[in-house]
């Protein structure tokens, strides 16, 4: 019998030919249980994962309980003001400790048997604890148990599950200078905008990252989108015309962004005006760009400002920051199912009407039952379904501008971030494979 060690699973599952300019990847990627159970090793447990925005945790006491990267988390700040990440599980059974997705608490009690911890995590009391031996009452493993790494970078909190010599900064490379940016769209901090939006698709989880920084489909699949805001009351024409322009940039360690600098034909309440909003807000619009070139200067307000770009942050972190901002972030329950926490984030001190134009942005396109995602569901969903029904048809595509992407400026409707993502990937997958045939 021929036995199927990592390694021998991974052989055959990328083409990347760079002198003849071709990157496949085979369908096996998406529909295989063995290589999902690997990436969990290889990647899940071991990358830097965004868990939670500091302005979740900005009050005393406040914590948020969710899923990350497949496991259950309690995140909260204490009452003297640190930070924690705890897995959420008793330590006396195992049953989830904190069953509220936030609030505030100045302790946890486990709803099983009532041991009590405190908002660091010490196990402060345990019903009857007369009848346990000194040992046990001694013993540190009767705590909750922290998250083996816990940072935070630009107001963006991470774990990881691995302990290891590579800090988050590092791990970020490129895309750091990108969540800097993010955070200067506020002179204190940007905020989280209520509670996350949780959907799910039948689908590889690979296809989301791919999609969302995949300026190809753009006009194709969401041409419902276009034909709205060409024609909705106000709209210039002009504007419209200038959908193609952008770039793509690899930003190191599998994370790349798509962005583009006034090409596009929305506009970004932070802070690029378009006729269709009317000139009423037309002054918002100018007096929060002047702040900005007060704060950061003309170059960096403008790129900022103006700018639209899709984040990603290798394995499973995007961030939309077009005509809203969105952070979003996924995880795998099979190689055919994902479930996803969207977070609209905006800058604490932006105007009422700024806020409500961000707001219908949002629902607009970006939120679940806006013009963007039930379209990219569906795109992802009947890629999935192919994939496991028809695998005679081995293996996809990503081989646009291939030839050109060491070039200054490949174009935002090459496959390049999608390239870099797949790279990393086997990178990190083979790494593993072979760690574990040793
Ligand atoms: S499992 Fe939590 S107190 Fe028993
Ligand atoms: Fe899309």
């Amino acid at each position: 019998m021929r036995l199927e060690t990592p390694t021998r699973l991974l052989e055959n599952m990328l083409i990347d030919d760079r002198q003849r300019g071709v990157f496949r990847v085979n369908r096996r990627a998406f529909i295989d249980d063995r290589l999902f159970a690997l990436e969990g090793r290889a990647i899940f447990e071991r990358c830097w994962l965004y868990a939670a925005h500091e302005s979740e945790l900005a009050a005393s006491g406040a914590f948020v309980s969710r899923i990350v990267g497949g496991k259950p988390l309690l995140i909260n700040r204490d009452r003297n003001g640190g930070l924690h990440a705890f897995f959420n599980t008793c330590p006396h059974r195992g049953a989830t400790v904190c069953r509220e997705d936030r609030g505030r608490a100045r302790n946890f009690t486990c709803p099983y048997h009532g041991w009590v911890f405190s908002d660091e995590g010490k196990t402060i009391h345990r019903p009857i604890d007369t009848s346990y031996s000194p040992a046990c009452m001694e013993d540190s493993t009767q705590h909750l148990t922290p998250v083996p790494r816990f940072d935070s970078f630009a107001g963006f909190l991470f774990v990881n599950f691995a302990q290891g010599p590579e800090s988050l900064e590092t791990y970020l490379a490129g895309a750091g200078e990108y969540l800097k940016n993010i955070q200067a769209q506020d002179r204190e901090s940007m905020i989280v905008l209520g509670s996350p939006q949780t959907y799910s698709a039948r689908a590889n989880w690979k296809l989301l990252q791919e999609n969302s920084a995949d300026g190809y489909h753009a006009s194709s699949t969401h041409s419902t989108y276009f034909d709205y805001i060409r024609n909705r009351e106000g709209a210039v024409r002009d504007n419209f015309s200038r959908t193609g322009f952008g770039c793509v940039r690899n930003l190191g360690n599998g994370h790349a962004v798509s962005e583009s600098l006034d090409g596009t034909p929305w506009g970004r309440p932070l802070a690029r005006w378009i006729d269709s909003w009317g000139t009423e807000i037309r002054a918002d619009v100018d007096a929060a760009y002047a702040e900005m070139v007060q704060r950061v200067g003309a170059e960096r307000a403008k790129t900022i400002c103006h700018g639209d770009r899709n984040l990603l942050i290798f394995p499973n972190l995007v961030i939309n920051d077009i005509m809203g901002l969105v952070i979003r972030t996924y995880y795998p329950t099979s190689p055919s199912y994902f479930e996803v926490n969207a977070f609209a984030l905006a800058p604490k001190h932006e105007g009422p009407r700024l806020r409500d134009l961000r707001h219908r942005n949002f629902l607009e396109f970006l939120g679940p039952a806006g013009f963007a995602t039930p379209d990219d569901q569906e795109m992802l969903e009947s890629c999935q379904r192919a994939y496991a029904t028809q695998t005679w048809v081995q293996w996809n595509d990503l081989s646009r501008g291939m030839l050109t992407e060491d070039g200054p400026n490949p174009a935002k409707q090459d496959e390049l971030q999608m390239r870099t993502f797949w790279r990393r990937w086997h990178e990190l997958m083979r790494r593993a494979g072979e760690t574990e045939a040793v």
